[in-house]
């Protein structure tokens, strides 16, 4: 936030500061979600919906997993929130009493910590290496369980590394939580969002997860802070109250809009943007190491890059700071996303043009 901040200030002055440290996509909203909002917002009827969402928003949820990710969920477990964020924020509150314990992986998004200490929870970091995708090992997961560990979370595709988890080390996690009678929260905000592989859920293979995602992401929607948690069905009611309470409904507006995420016209738009996502990420993979960085596990999904910068800074905060100030190129520096190896690492977000990219990678060139 203090490198956007100082970014900001950059531009305002006159620079023409290259953003890869934003973590959303550049492509405006599509044109049906901005059609069906406009015409819904001219009825002048935005009232409050009911707490989980619209049902008609629900069901169509629920018809995306079974068309698009061969997974049955059914719309009474699917609950309507303010973006992944409130996902998560409810998901937290519902599974935690003081003094619980969440595993959650280093790196990893920076909010999830604070999520579980507002509702009394503890933290147990796991450093994921880069030769397992950046995602938690079973042993691992084994070896930091204690009397008081509630949850495990971890994001596939995840931020910063864009890395995924894999199905066997997936299934082993729902075991090992099965088993010890506690809740695997799997983020799945950018699951739309992969290159190479076909896009999936854990949902198609596993009910007894929760399951995070959003219209932020994939379908281009950040502003419009709407997003969903999939939750087994004796947490539905549970979560209701706690919405009902928290923050009564998800905004109607962005509900509507939604409803027009769904339809093929925008899905086609959706999959013409992933398609560019793919190219912009090999190109600023095969720049950045061409320029020395080490990427040490494939990124293949979101849209962001973790690079190693060993080889040209020891304290990445540092290298990041003087890019912006000397190249007018803004990164996110891994201390952001926690403290394993993040000195060392920088990410890198691929949310503009080719051409765009190409400049960036000249600029750091440059400056090395
Ligand atoms: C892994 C992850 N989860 C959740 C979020 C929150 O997203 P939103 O609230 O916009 O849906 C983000 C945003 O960057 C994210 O990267």
């Amino acid at each position: 936030m203090e490198l956007l901040a100082r970014a900001q200030q950059l531009q305002a002055e006159g620079c023409d500061v290259i953003h890869m440290e934003v973590g959303e996509p550049d492509f405006p909203t599509p044109e049906p979600v901005v059609e069906a909002a406009q015409a819904f917002i001219k009825t002048g009827r935005v009232h409050y919906t009911p707490a989980l969402g619209m049902p008609e928003l629900r069901e169509a949820i629920s018809a995306f997993y079974a068309e698009h990710l061969d997974a049955k969920v059914s719309a009474d477990r699917i609950v309507v929130t303010a973006g992944a964020s409130g996902a998560l924020l409810l998901a937290v509150a519902a599974l935690t009493d003081p003094g619980n314990e969440w595993l959650l992986s280093d790196p990893g998004y920076p909010c999830n910590r604070q999520f579980v200490q507002a509702f009394g929870g503890r933290v147990k970091s796991l450093p994921v290496k880069a030769q397992a995708a950046y995602q938690p090992d079973l042993s691992q997961v084994e070896d930091a369980w204690s009397a008081d560990t509630k949850a495990v979370l971890i994001a596939s595709p995840s931020n910063p590394t864009g890395t995924l988890i894999d199905d066997e080390r997936l299934d082993g996690l729902v075991a090992i939580t099965r088993q010890r009678r506690a809740c695997l929260v799997v983020d799945e905000i950018y699951q739309g969002l992969v290159y190479g592989r076909p896009a999936k859920s854990v949902l198609a293979r596993h009910d007894e997860v929760l399951v995070v995602n959003s219209f932020s992401k994939y379908f281009g929607m950040t502003g419009w802070r709407l997003g969903w948690l999939v939750v087994p069905t004796m947490l539905t009611r549970h979560i209701e109250k706690l919405a009902q309470h928290l923050y009564i409904a998800p905004s109607t507006p962005a509900q509507h809009a939604a409803l027009a995420a769904f339809s093929s016209d925008n899905l086609a738009i959706l999959e013409q943007r992933r398609q560019l996502f793919g190219l912009r990420r090999d190109k600023l993979l095969a720049g950045l190491q061409g320029l020395g960085f080490r990427i040490d596990s494939k990124p293949e999904g979101a849209f962001y890059i973790y690079a190693n910068s060993e080889h040209c800074a020891s304290d990445s905060t540092e290298l990041s700071r003087r890019l912006l100030e000397h190249s007018h190129v803004a990164t996110t520096p891994g201390r952001d996303f926690g403290e394993y190896l993040a000195q060392q690492h920088l990410r890198l977000a691929y949310t503009m043009s080719e051409a765009r990219i190409e400049e960036a990678l000249d600029r750091i060139r440059l400056a090395l």
